[in-house]
């Protein structure tokens, strides 16, 4: 069978770049760069997406779309049985991901219906607290719309890559920002948002620690989606003669762009509504109702936001489910409907757990972490990282003559991997050991 491919450059970089841009981009850059006192760690997360994610990032492009496999074949065919291994990790990394961002995906969807109805903007933080909490705690509603979440993600796979996740994706980010932009206009307008501006991007250098480099470089790889062949899978949907070096640049500037507009977007709203930013996970569900409940047609402005943020949920979403799904179809030729199918009832019941541990379930805990929190702390801080020492590992040392002769003309090869190869083998793996080690 022929391998599916993208329709165009362009459709392939912003189908990447909607699997980069998600809930990591809209709830978890603004509260952690708060957290870590605004300006300084911007700047260090600036550093890492630009070195380290972009090198990562190129990396696994070029092992997808050498080998044109899903990560499983792709680091078999440049290290061998054992190597394949690391590809395994990438697709149940992919897998567990999915199970618990789609439950986040479907309180996305609960709270764009609940927008339309009264009686959620307010300025009372208590009162949307105990909204939030109540709505998570719920036995059956999140879990209906963690099933509605994971069934529009799997509708879209079922369709395949250029006439579903390509042309959705296109659509959707150029919605994505659209809805950006004016949500943005409203939040700058704002009396006193300059105050906000200037505390997210003017450096305190006085609060750099060791921790904020781990966080930065966390973020990035979960940002840019790096690490578990999420990459790779889309890079091995692309034509031998695009040069995916530039893609992985457009890519990690469209996504590094958009999550600074959202971090413009959310923070001086706000500091001028005297509302704390370092909330977490609540950040957006709890505060950003009480920021609309003060604006002139806030309704509105909710419902875009709501929207917004499925959106960027759904177009990461669909690229964890094709990590899995590409997988099934290469190794052993399944047809891709009943294998997304499959996968997609998998993956919801494993997410019923997720989504009940934060309810009925939460005095089940293991290392003092809910199931939830669990799955989330693994995949980030063990699992992905040690996807991306292994891609450094290949590029860098394992394979780095395969690069080169597939690069070359026949004289040289490119500059450009000169560098990367250089990264791969020295400095990416010394900064990931680092924050391993760091994280255990
Ligand atoms: N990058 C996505 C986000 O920020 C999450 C993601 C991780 C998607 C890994 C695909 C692979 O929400």
């Amino acid at each position: 069978m022929t391998r599916a491919t993208w329709g165009s450059r362009i459709g392939f970089i912003l189908a990447a770049a909607g699997s980069a841009v998600g809930l990591g981009a809209i709830w978890k850059f603004p509260y952690v760069s708060a957290k870590n006192g605004g300006g300084a760690f911007l700047i260090i997360f600036l550093i890492m997406s630009f070195t380290l994610g972009i090198c990562i990032m190129i990396a696994e492009m070029l092992m997808g779309q050498i080998s044109r496999k899903s990560p499983v074949g792709a680091y078999r065919f440049f290290g061998g049985k054992p190597f394949s291994l690391a590809g395994y990790m990438g697709v149940l990394c992919g897998f567990i991901i999915l199970s618990f961002y789609s439950v986040v995906g479907g309180w996305t969807l609960f709270y764009l219906g609940r927008s339309f109805q009264s009686g959620l903007l307010t300025s009372d933080v208590r009162v949307l607290k105990t909204i939030f909490e109540t709505f998570v705690e719920n036995p059956y509603l999140p879990i209906l719309c963690h099933a509605l979440f994971m069934g529009i993600t799997a509708a879209i796979i079922v369709c395949g890559i250029q006439k579903g996740i390509e042309r959705i994706s296109k659509t959707l980010m150029a919605l994505l920002f659209l809805v950006l932009l004016i949500l943005l206009g409203r939040s700058l307008t704002l009396e006193g948002a300059i105050d906000g501006v200037l505390h997210f991007i003017v450096p305190d250098f006085s609060k750099l620690s060791a921790e904020m480099f781990l966080d930065a470089m966390g973020l990035a790889f979960f940002s840019l989606s790096l690490g578990m062949g999420c990459m790779m899978t889309y890079g091995s949907y692309v034509n031998r003669d695009t040069n995916v070096a530039t893609s992985a640049v457009c890519v990690t500037g469209l996504t590094i762009g958009i999550s600074f507009l959202v971090g413009l977007m959310i923070l001086p709203a706000v500091y001028v509504f005297g509302l704390n930013p370092a909330e977490g996970p609540g950040l957006t569900f709890i505060v950003m109702p009480a920021v609309f409940s003060y604006l002139l047609g806030g309704t509105y402005f909710a419902i875009l936001f709501f929207f917004l943020l499925f959106v960027a949920a759904l177009t990461s979403s669909i690229s964890l489910m094709e990590v899995s799904v590409s997988f099934f179809i290469d190794e052993f030729a399944t047809p891709r409907k009943l294998t997304t199918v499959i996968l997609a009832i998998v993956m919801f019941t494993i997410g019923i757990f997720a989504s009940l541990s934060l309810g009925v379930l939460k005095e089940f805990t293991f290392f003092g972490k809910t199931l939830f929190g669990l799955m989330d702390y693994c995949t980030s801080n063990i699992m992905m990282p040690l996807g991306a020492l292994m891609t450094s590992v290949v590029v860098g040392w394992r394979s780095r003559k395969m690069f080169q002769d597939y690069l070359s003309d026949g004289v040289r090869y490119p500059k450009w991997f000169s560098y990367i190869s250089i990264f791969c083998r020295f400095v990416a793996p010394f900064l990931i050991l680092i924050i391993l080690f760091q994280n255990l």
